[in-house]
């Protein structure tokens, strides 16, 4: 008796778009220039985590002293898995896969099962789109706001604060009576996005990021300059000069180092950071020849992050309040977060700068510019798996995940206050992140094999690494990070998914989010087996 076989439970607007059956198998696009594709990682690694994350988290973790494991994560961590992301997404690029699923398939043909621990590298990078687009389109208002003095009412921490929350719709009050303008402004961030992705890699991505990261790299040495010139701006007060506010972000207190807290906190800034270990470098390096030299393309675009994180991230913000608050009330206001200090502190210190107007207009744009190019990263993912594995066309295979995000992303909107945001943060941003690191770590050096993996960095490359770090690749980087996850797992993972911290008000918020993230995350595993089956039925 024939078996009845149920059609997939994918949604049908999905399959409609995709339409599986009647696409011819196209070539992929190739980046232009080389420097295109180095910006373009640059891009995507430079965004609010160095601005915003970098310098408060060094001010809670020991100042100075937090350099260390910070430094010692960029070189055992942060590069090898930069290397590695780069390494594998040329190689998987060779076999037309663009994503996790296809990359890992081709690295151990044999294993059936090894394409499935793939799907977090789509599904991380779609989660985290979700929730930071949102974010991004803050900026943009921000930077509209700036310009027309919609927030010069607001002169102080509180007002500061009402104003945000005004703008976030989570109250209503003389600024603003509701969340229209926010959503106006997420519309216009939205529609930037997927037009830039539906231009596809040359003629969108590499063509914004060609303009945007050296404007914005532009737009933080003017910022930078500002506040490393604005000496003593409050004269009655001589203390609260720039050498001390530095002093205030740099003078370490080694003590910390014996906390295992500020590694993990250091490990995570360099993988917030660079964008690595989430399967985005990967995406963009399976659009290379295997002529590019990924060694040293790899060290200069995590290099370009560094410097835009340490010395222009952590040239702003912090020594501007310390400058302007004085050193009691800085503690306050670097522990209020990094949203506080980005949305509520530098308005107030623009306010008080001959010029705020347009320093505060150049603060959002460059922290817009450093967004989008970060959140074009975060769609490629989702788009070259539609186009590589079930050969939608780029226009279609935009217009899909227009809509699917586009409906995704009402739940951070309208659900805000319920820590739907937060809740999509902590498994897109922390969770996936760290264990999709370990997952490609382990397949690089062991699955597929460190000799291979060494052997592919190098083709086409120029500059050949230090020996030390094939044993480094080998060992140092999965172990670090078995031991980051074993921590992260036992510190923050099991009472996060207990609900331990969730108020009991948001409790059915937060159960439905997590529901939706399983849906979404199967979801993802049927398309790639039914990518595969259909893979079969063809050879
Ligand atoms: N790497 C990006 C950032 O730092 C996600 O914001």
């Amino acid at each position: 008796m024939s078996r009845v076989r149920l059609p997939s439970p994918a949604p049908f607007i999905v399959f409609y778009f995709i339409n599986i059956n009647t696409m011819a198998i196209k070539p992929r696009e190739k980046w232009a220039t080389k420097i295109g594709i180095i910006l373009a990682v640059s891009g995507s690694a430079i965004g609010l985590g160095n601005f915003l994350r970098f310098p408060v988290q060094a001010v809670q973790n020991g100042g100075g002293a937090f350099m260390i494991p910070y430094f010692i994560s960029f070189l055992f961590l942060g590069l090898p898995l930069m290397w590695v992301e780069w390494t594998i997404g040329r190689y998987g690029g060779g076999f037309g896969h663009g994503t996790a699923p296809g990359i890992f398939h081709s690295m151990a043909k044999k294993n059936r099962f090894i394409k499935y621990f793939g799907v977090i590298g789509i599904f991380g990078p779609i989660v985290i789109f979700i929730y930071y687009t949102y974010i991004e389109s803050w900026l943009l208002g921000y930077a509209f706001f700036s310009l027309i003095g919609h927030y010069s009412g607001a002169t102080t921490q509180e007002s500061m604060l009402s104003f945000l929350k005004g703008y976030q719709g989570l109250e209503s009050n003389q600024f603003f009576s509701n969340i229209g303008w926010a959503y106006l402004f997420f519309l216009i961030t939205f529609f930037l996005n997927i037009t830039v992705i539906y231009y596809g890699i040359r003629k969108g991505i590499e063509k914004l990021c060609n303009w945007t990261v050296p404007i914005l790299l532009f737009c933080g040495v003017i910022l930078a300059i500002r506040v490393l010139t604005l000496g003593t701006p409050e004269p009655a007060r001589p203390s609260w000069n720039l050498v001390n506010g530095l002093g205030f972000l740099w003078n370490p207190d080694f003590s910390v180092l014996k906390d295992s807290r500020v590694w993990l906190a250091a490990a995570g800034q360099i993988f917030f950071s660079l964008s690595a270990g989430i399967g985005i470098v990967m995406t963009y390096s399976s659009y290379l020849t295997r002529k590019h030299d990924v060694v040293l393309s790899g060290l200069t675009s995590a290099t370009t992050n560094e410097f835009a994180e340490i010395i222009l991230g952590g040239s702003i913000i912090i020594p501007a309040a310390f400058m302007f608050f004085g050193p009691e009330k800085i503690i306050s206001v670097a522990n209020s977060g990094s949203f506080n200090l980005g949305f509520v502190t530098m308005p107030l210190i623009f306010q008080k700068i001959q010029f705020g107007t347009i320093f505060a207009f150049l603060w959002y744009i460059l922290l817009f510019l450093a967004g989008i190019t970060s959140s074009v990263s975060l769609a490629q993912p989702a788009m070259s798996f539609m186009e590589d594995e079930f050969n939608v066309t780029r226009k279609k295979a935009a217009k899909t995940l227009a809509i699917i995000t586009f409906l995704l992303c009402q739940a951070p909107i309208l659900f805000l206050g319920r820590g739907v945001l937060d809740e999509l943060d902590f498994w897109g941003g922390t969770f996936c992140l760290v264990l999709f690191a370990t997952i490609e770590s382990i397949m690089a050096a062991w699955v597929f094999g460190i000799d291979k993996t060494w052997d592919e960095m190098h083709v086409g490359s120029e500059l050949r690494l230090p020996v030390i770090y094939k044993f480094i690749i080998k060992y140092v980087t999965p172990v670090f990070l078995l031991t980051i996850l074993g921590f992260w797992v036992f510190q923050q993972g099991v009472p996060a998914i207990l609900m331990k911290n969730v108020p009991a008000e948001n409790f059915w918020y937060i159960l439905i989010t997590r529901l939706a993230l399983l849906g979404l995350f199967t979801m993802l595993c049927l398309f790639v087996r039914r990518a595969w089956r259909r893979k079969a039925v063809k050879q």
